[in-house]
């Protein structure tokens, strides 16, 4: 099966739902594949979920492009997006371009990922002209929580639902193969999924979204720093990792790990020798 594009993500909606997942290594990616994830998004959301800061903004290109590249090397079906980082494509569209440039050069990505409206249509215009696809980002988003007052949920009056469309449209016709809806009343979505020929990607933006997207570490219950309402936890590893690590703590305590077949024999001969 030949690795999904950015136009093979357009080309589903109306065809199939986009199960999409942001992950960040080697080992998630291989297991998000043999799940059947169409879509991995390698996420700023690493600040916080990897590297355990409070918000999204103190990641940097470089540490984005190591993870990128694990998750590039652990996939070989699912569409690769990397998420552009705070500061990366907001101060001007040639450092937007080179940065993005980057992902798809050196990280082995097939797309990326920023944040906002009208305010990046240039940069969507920019990036696409060279060849890089754009996957767009409105509603609740997280790069702005400073300006937002904190994680919110957006767009809950009608002119904001307004003001929403138009960006989403701005974004479909500067380039864009698909939006992703973050954090946004379920109505809305579903009227902007409807107005747009793209698909959109909904995070806390209900039902009638084309595809959604969780993180890895929500979907399996391995953070619970921040469980937002939109978070459906489908298993509970972080209490059945607990409950593994605190069996090997007393394995070693108790000298029942390793057994013999964990540990190498040596030759009679050569033993006796070694001991004389
Ligand atoms: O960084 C991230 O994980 C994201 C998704 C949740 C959309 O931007
Ligand atoms: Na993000």
């Amino acid at each position: 099966m030949p690795r999904m594009t950015a136009p093979d993500v357009t080309a589903a909606k109306g065809t199939r739902k986009i199960a999409m997942l942001a992950a960040y290594d080697f080992t998630s990616a291989r297991l998000a594949e043999a799940a059947g994830i169409e879509v991995l998004l390698v996420g700023d959301s690493l600040a916080m979920v990897v590297l355990g800061h409070d918000d999204t903004l103190s990641v940097t290109m470089d540490e984005m492009l190591h993870h990128v590249r694990a998750v590039a090397r652990g996939s070989q079906n699912a569409l690769v997006v990397a998420d552009m980082p705070f500061l990366s494509y907001q101060v001007s569209v040639e450092t937007a371009v080179a940065n993005a440039g980057r992902f798809l050069k050196e990280g082995r990505a097939g797309a990326v990922k920023l944040e906002g409206g009208q305010a990046v249509v240039p940069q969507v215009r920019a990036m696409t002209a060279a060849g890089i696809p754009v996957l767009g980002h409105v509603g609740l988003t997280p790069q702005h929580v400073a300006a937002l007052g904190g994680f919110k949920v957006q767009s809950k009056t009608a002119d904001a639902a307004v003001a929403l469309l138009a960006d989403a449209k701005a974004l479909a016709e500067a380039g864009c193969f698909a939006i992703v809806l973050e954090c946004i009343p379920a109505p809305v979505a579903a009227a902007v999924t409807r107005a747009l020929t793209v698909p959109t990607i909904g995070i806390g933006a209900g039902p009638d979204c084309d595809g959604q997207v969780l993180v890895f570490h929500d979907v399996l219950g391995l953070y619970d720093r921040l469980r937002p309402r939109f978070v459906k936890q489908f298993a509970a590893l972080g209490e059945q990792a607990v409950a593994a690590l605190t069996d090997y703590v007393e394995a070693v305590r108790s000298s029942d790990f390793p057994g013999p077949e964990h540990s190498f024999p040596m030759a009679p001969q050569a033993q006796a020798a070694f001991a004389a």
